[in-house]
């Protein structure tokens, strides 16, 4: 572990302490299909639109301080969309590992993938192979791109991990709690996100971080992934930080703590 991390340095602050700028924003960017059809373009259209929506994230998450930013690219859903679709997603994404990643390590950027990648190309498991290889030193900002990745299938995966403990005599089923559960999912070394933001207009989670979601604020929009802007996610911000987290406790409580 990297001890001059900023967001790893830091995990075990208070639960209810309430910064102003989320450490942590979680992303579903919905609706590029529907920017295209609406300019009666191609679905991939839409798709290049929403990377560049990505790039423009990453300089607003830098900006502001926003220690870690993960992205739902591409859901274990996904894949069950028109090959022809999943086809440009693939290029789309090679083609943003090939071109983006040395000027995300050169600007500090940690690049971490989840989700299931034996079920991409060689070419692309390599280069995020490589991607992870090249930033894991970096703690400015951890971008984390969820990636062939259902929230489900994460934590099915922890349950057979602890499983698997338990089978070797190395774990006490009693001890299953939700500090061990927590242990095994994906970016369990982070700190769960503060913020969550879907585009499209659609409030569902879709089976984004149904574990580490548990005490996130969600703010939806109707805007579609590729016209957001920095004023949006200002929007979202400011009304993060207008929101009182009580993480289950009450209002005299938070109080309380917050003057402590
Ligand atoms: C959802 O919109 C978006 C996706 C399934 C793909 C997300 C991919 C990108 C933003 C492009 C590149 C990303 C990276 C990390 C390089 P949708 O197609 O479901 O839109 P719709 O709801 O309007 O049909």
């Amino acid at each position: 572990m990297d001890s001059q991390d900023p967001v790893l340095s830091d995990q075990h602050a208070p639960v209810t302490s309430h910064q102003q700028v989320p450490r942590h924003l979680a992303i579903i960017m919905d609706g590029n299909g529907r920017w295209a059809q609406r300019r009666r373009r191609p679905r991939v259209v839409g798709h290049r639109a929403g990377a560049r929506a990505v790039n423009l994230t990453v300089d607003f998450c830098l900006q502001h301080g926003v220690e870690a930013l993960t992205l739902f690219a591409f859901s274990s859903e996904n894949w069950g969309r028109p090959e022809e679709e999943v086809g440009a997603l693939m290029k789309l994404f090679l083609g943003a590992l090939e071109r983006e990643v040395d000027e995300l390590h050169r600007r500090g950027v940690r690049i971490r993938f989840i989700g299931e990648r034996v079920r991409f190309s060689d070419a692309i498991v390599k280069r995020m192979a490589l991607a992870e290889a090249q930033t894991a030193g970096n703690g400015r900002l951890h971008l984390n791109v969820a990636a062939s990745y259902g929230g489900q299938q994460d934590i099915a995966a922890a349950a057979r991990a602890l499983a698997r403990e338990v089978a070797a005599g190395r774990l006490d089923p009693e001890h299953i709690d939700e500090k061990a559960v927590g242990a095994h999912v994906a970016l369990a070394d982070l700190p769960p996100p503060d913020l969550f933001i879907r585009t499209g207009g659609d409030h569902r989670v879709s089976n984004f971080l149904l574990w580490q979601l548990a005490y996130t604020e969600l703010w939806f929009t109707e805007t579609l992934w590729p016209d957001v802007d920095a004023g949006l996610l200002q929007q979202a911000l400011d009304d993060y930080a207008g929101r009182e987290r009580r993480f289950g406790l009450t209002s005299a409580q938070i109080a309380v703590e917050a003057s402590a």
